[in-house]
């Protein structure tokens, strides 16, 4: 083997031009990735801390893309400046340099700065969004499904499709599992992103700032559809996209309307807006529906046959209208209103107990459909 070089280096006679010229475009790339607007790249920041994501992003950009110039520059200058001559033998090896130690201190003490500095940035940010705990605020948890999303809110019975509705400038908890296999939730605009995993929940903290609609995305691949979760994706044939799903940011009272919408929407059967106070309005009560409810709530203590047939409490089929029995359990005179207030307030008596709205989950318009059911058998 033989050195073809003397052993101290040169770096050749354009060093430093190349130098120079490496430094100018590293400049130009910092300035670039320091004043482009972010929505070249990236939609608008809908949330805090998205503003923070997008510093970090332009410092990686910039630091990144400064590395990248010199790196890549040096590699081909010196594989130009270093090349083989034709006068060299046919087995020369190239310079072999080593135990510079100037050299190495700098190459290992600068990488480390950085990354310790990248670090502390990120840490910052990823302490925000896992560890901040905001005294008030709303609670929401999204559920991955094979393929679309769900989104349930406190007091609001099942669960919402299409629009997870948020207030603007109100600290969000969002809570993230799956029902089946392993989806990924991500809101571009909230620089959010985080894994939905079946047994796992993952929480994410954020403060929507900017109303408007905003696409959410399905990032981890879950099966034939998984390109269909994504509110970016257009539907095929002229028609919608039926995993098309979005992150509606609403004014305080926007949201407030929806909510109520919602709740009332979803209330069947539901554990919304319960009260045990108040005359409940019996006007417009549904039988039919009331009927439904009957089945999934009361069935399982009260028996749809004469009072005597008794499970827990009394069978109520004739309950308004059993000439044998004129008074209700409670004493009050077997009429709508006096059966709703039951219904409302709950009963403790010889014939034993019977929880009131709130434990059993009624709102007033599920005692309104109950006490149209009762009324209606005859
Ligand atoms: Cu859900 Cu991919």
């Amino acid at each position: 083997m033989v050195e073809n070089r003397p052993a101290s280096v040169t770096l050749g006679r354009g060093f430093w031009t190349v130098t120079a010229v490496l430094a100018l475009l590293s400049a130009f790339g910092i300035y670039f990735w320091t004043v482009t607007p972010i929505e070249v790249v990236m939609p608008i920041v809908g949330a805090q801390p998205g503003e923070q994501v997008d510093q970090l992003l332009r410092f990686m950009s910039a630091s990144g893309t400064a590395l990248f110039i010199f790196v890549a520059g040096y590699l081909i200058y010196f594989s130009i400046a270093f090349r083989a001559r034709p006068s060299d033998s046919p087995d020369a090896v190239g310079v072999q340099v080593h135990d510079n130690r100037k050299l190495e201190f700098w190459w290992t003490a600068i990488p480390t700065l950085f990354v310790i500095l990248l670090s502390i940035l990120s840490i910052r940010i990823w302490a925000q969004i896992q560890l901040a705990q905001p005294t008030s605020g709303l609670v929401v948890e999204s559920l991955g499904h094979q393929w679309y999303f769900t989104f349930r809110y406190p007091q609001i019975n099942g669960e919402v499709t299409g629009e997870m509705h948020l207030p603007v400038n109100t600290p969000v908890v969002l809570n993230v599992t799956s029902s089946d296999v392993i989806h990924s939730f991500w809101v571009p605009a909230f620089r959010l992103k985080a894994d939905m995993i079946p047994g796992l929940i993952n929480t994410i903290r954020f403060t929507p700032t900017v109303i408007g609609r905003y696409p959410i995305i399905c990032t981890e691949f879950c099966g034939t559809d998984h390109g269909l979760m994504n509110a970016t994706v257009p539907g095929v044939g002229g028609k919608p996209n039926p995993g098309a799903e979005f992150v509606v940011v609403d004014s305080k009272a926007d949201f407030q309307t929806w909510y109520h919408k919602t709740q009332l929407a979803n209330a069947n059967a539901s554990n919304a807006l319960p009260s045990t106070s108040g005359t409940v309005a019996l006007t417009g009560g549904d039988a039919a529906a009331g009927k439904a409810l009957f089945a999934q709530k009361c069935s399982a203590c009260h028996a749809l046959g004469p009072f005597s047939q008794r499970i827990v409490g009394p069978g109520l089929k004739d309950v308004l209208h059993d000439p044998t029995h004129p008074n209700l359990v409670d004493g009050d005179p077997a009429t709508p209103a006096d059966a709703a207030k039951i219904l409302q307030q709950g009963f403790t008596g010889p014939l034993g107990t019977m929880p009131n709205a709130t434990s059993n989950g009624l709102t007033d318009k599920d005692i309104a459909n109950l006490v149209a059911f009762l009324d209606s058998m005859k």
